[in-house]
């Protein structure tokens, strides 16, 4: 397993629509592993393909409470088979948005179509904090970020911010 690099915003990579994967093979199933290594160094809960740099439907997710054993999830092909008409409020932030959070309203709980590491199709129905992580995972497949959500002016100070520190830590 390897830790890679992140992407931060703004990349064309992470505004592109990334494509399905044939099937979970050796070389998605080490993806998602290298995916769920990045995710835990970089203390994230989710992560998707695109933020390092693989415009592919792939994410892996973890939202597991701290002191608990970790669950993580891989992912390949996700779609949103169904969500609640029932919404909620959530601060979100992203690892490709270091640092800046914000509130987005989105569907409180989904089902989620999707193929294992082991290219089996599965479905899983989240509620709260994972039904958040998967949306805003899969909008990622789809080159939408948590900011996009939010007015132009309140995205553009984000992305302003994003840059400034990467400025700063270069
Ligand atoms: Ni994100």
């Amino acid at each position: 397993m390897a830790v890679l690099p992140i992407l931060v915003a703004p990349h064309p990579v992470l505004k592109q629509k990334a494509k399905p994967v044939a099937a979970v093979d050796a070389r998605v199933a080490k993806l998602m592993d290298d995916m769920v290594e990045t995710m835990y160094a970089a203390k994230g809960i989710g992560l998707a393909a695109p933020q390092i740099g693989r415009s592919e439907r792939v994410i892996v997710v973890d939202v597991h409470e701290k002191g608990e054993t970790p669950n993580p999830i891989r992912l390949a092909n996700p779609e949103i088979v169904w969500s609640s008409e029932e919404k909620g409020i959530c601060e979100e932030g992203c690892l490709s948005v270091p640092e800046q959070y914000a509130e987005v309203t989105r569907p409180l709980s989904v089902r989620v179509r999707y193929l294992d590491e082991k290219n089996e199709p599965r479905e899983i129905e989240a509620d709260g904090m994972l039904a958040t992580c998967l949306q805003h995972e899969i909008d990622h497949l789809n080159g939408v970020l948590f900011v996009d959500y939010l007015s132009l002016l309140k995205r553009n100070m984000i992305l302003r911010k994003v840059q400034k520190q990467q400025k700063a830590s270069a």
